[in-house]
């Protein structure tokens, strides 16, 4: 997908572009080769540890990168701080990094026996030992089942709430157990991932964050800038969805046969009427891609 992503989102190399979620850097690493040296990009990332890696692997674009460590959420304070009123891309591969997944001990892999932590930036309060042991059982039932879209969220809420009555539950391998203790073998794996990502968006209030960053972003593109989405969560993905074609809509239904629908002026132009998706040998060398749905939309 990343010739896609470089396609859609690099329309002018003297722009200013925003990698919203920076990671380590590998699509920042191509938008920066597209650019020339009066072309800038800001890379932004709630994770202090990405932005030093990030800052590492990006050392020879110096003169052209800006590295902030914040939430994108705040993209317009961000940008203001800098005086740039306008931007010509914003892109956004959600979710979490396979280095913070596998690497980096933040508690967010069900695959290791880390403190549940989950924050994708240590400077807030809420980490995911506080959800698991502190939220009540239709609360932690309800974000398992919308989040994770688990089947057996009640189950799975009422067995951590009988266990943390003996003991907090302080690792990921304690919750894991737990999860196996309720619902077996049988496609546990699946299982663990689906609560263990249901607890993660939680922790880092991932949907309303993305709510906010395309909000934020329409007033921020320069007409013909670009907003690139990749999401990996369906929820995720109905959040673009909805918000692009609202903001494409000529029309406001007036929700009634006999009242006309008000005209309305369309602020983006959607590029991809179906979400791209990655190819199948893009598939077949990176597991994590087979969720990713890609969304473009220009400011007209
Ligand atoms: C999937 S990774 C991005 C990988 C990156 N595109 C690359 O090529 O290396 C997502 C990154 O975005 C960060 N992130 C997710 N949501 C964020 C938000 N709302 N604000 C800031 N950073 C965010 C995560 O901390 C993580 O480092």
């Amino acid at each position: 997908m990343l010739n896609e992503v470089l396609g859609h989102l690099v329309t002018t190399p003297n722009g200013i572009y925003v990698d919203g979620t920076l990671g380590g850097g590998g699509h920042a690493e191509k938008i920066l080769e597209r650019l020339s040296p009066q072309g800038t990009l800001i890379g932004i990332d709630a994770d202090a540890d990405a932005i030093q890696e990030a800052g590492k692997r990006l050392k020879r674009f110096q003169s052209s990168l800006q590295l902030v460590h914040d939430n994108t959420s705040y993209i317009a304070d961000i940008l203001r701080s800098k005086q740039i009123t306008a931007i010509h891309g914003l892109l956004l591969d959600l979710g979490v990094s396979s280095f913070q997944l596998d690497e980096a001990s933040k508690g967010f892999s069900f695959r290791g026996d880390e403190r549940l932590d989950m924050r994708m930036d240590r400077r807030q309060s809420l980490d995911a030992h506080a959800v698991v042991n502190t939220y009540d059982a239709e609360s932690l039932a309800n974000i398992i089942w919308k989040y994770g879209e688990e089947k057996q969220s009640r189950r799975i809420a009422r067995t951590i709430l009988k266990r943390r009555e003996i003991s907090p539950i302080n690792t990921t391998g304690q919750l894991a157990s737990i999860i196996e203790s309720t619902v077996g073998g049988r496609f546990l794996t699946k299982t663990l991932a689906r609560v263990f990502q249901a607890i993660r968006i939680e922790v880092n209030n991932e949907l309303e964050r993305l709510q906010n960053i395309l909000n934020e972003s329409l007033g921020l593109l320069a007409f013909g800038g670009r907003i690139v989405v990749i999401s990996y969560h369906s929820l995720e993905d109905r959040i673009v969805k909805n918000f692009f074609n609202t903001c494409a809509a000529t029309s406001i239904p007036s929700g009634n046969k006999f009242q006309p629908d008000t005209p309305r002026v369309p602020e983006l132009k959607i590029m991809t009427k179906k979400p791209i998706e990655a190819g199948e040998v893009e598939q077949s060398m990176n597991p994590r891609s087979r969720s990713a749905k890609m969304r473009v939309a220009e400011r007209i």
